[in-house]
């Protein structure tokens, strides 16, 4: 395992980045299905498997506790998902600083995502790390629930799910 990657002062315990290997698909397959109801996760009228996916795990005191995964085509790298089981520590941010660096030695010119329109606190975190609006996809989640009928009506802060919208940074 590599260095501790956050240098974060006021973290109590380094966290360290390593890339999903498969003895980790039961750990991600669990995360994925409490936080999204499902492993399934349907981006753009796509569903991908996140279990499936390649990615990296935030390990704190020997433990999984942060997870992003990723799709690579046509010199995009697009983050299907990313999670942090203890926020405000630092981790979301060292996983992205880790994917970016990831995606440049890929050879790729670009970071994109999808997120929704309920989800502001990813709006802040994506935007507040260099991220830029690129589309709204109006009404796009009436697709995905044709896919995944679990996703909710109401999301973050009751706020109706249904837009999607596309976040970018240029590498
Ligand atoms: C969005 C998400 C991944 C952020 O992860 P996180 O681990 O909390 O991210 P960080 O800790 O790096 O940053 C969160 C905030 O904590 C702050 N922070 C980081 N370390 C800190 C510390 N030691 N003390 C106090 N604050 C700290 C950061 O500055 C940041 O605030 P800012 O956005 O105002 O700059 C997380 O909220 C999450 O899992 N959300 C649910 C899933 C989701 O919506 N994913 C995105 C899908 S598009």
């Amino acid at each position: 395992m590599n260095e501790p990657q956050n240098n974060n002062e006021n973290s109590v315990k380094p966290i360290y980045i390593r890339p999903i290997d498969h003895g980790d698909k039961a750990w991600v397959a669990s995360l994925i299905n409490e936080i999204w109801g499902s492993v399934q996760m349907v981006v753009r009228g796509s569903i991908y498997h996140v279990n499936e996916l390649p990615g990296f795990i935030a390990i704190l005191e020997d433990e999984p506790v942060g997870l992003v995964t990723y799709f690579l085509e046509n010199g995009d790298c697009e983050i299907i998902s990313l999670d942090s089981t203890i926020e405000g520590i630092g981790m979301g941010s060292t996983l992205i600083e880790t994917i970016k660096k990831f995606a440049r030695e890929e050879g790729c010119k670009r970071l994109r995502l999808i997120t929704t329109n309920d989800n502001t606190k990813a709006l802040r975190f994506w935007q507040k790390r260099g991220f830029r609006l690129k589309t709204v996809y109006p009404n796009a989640i009436d697709k995905s629930r044709e896919l995944k009928p679990e996703i909710p009506l109401l999301g973050n802060d009751d706020i109706p799910i249904r837009d999607e919208i596309e976040l970018e940074m240029i590498l």
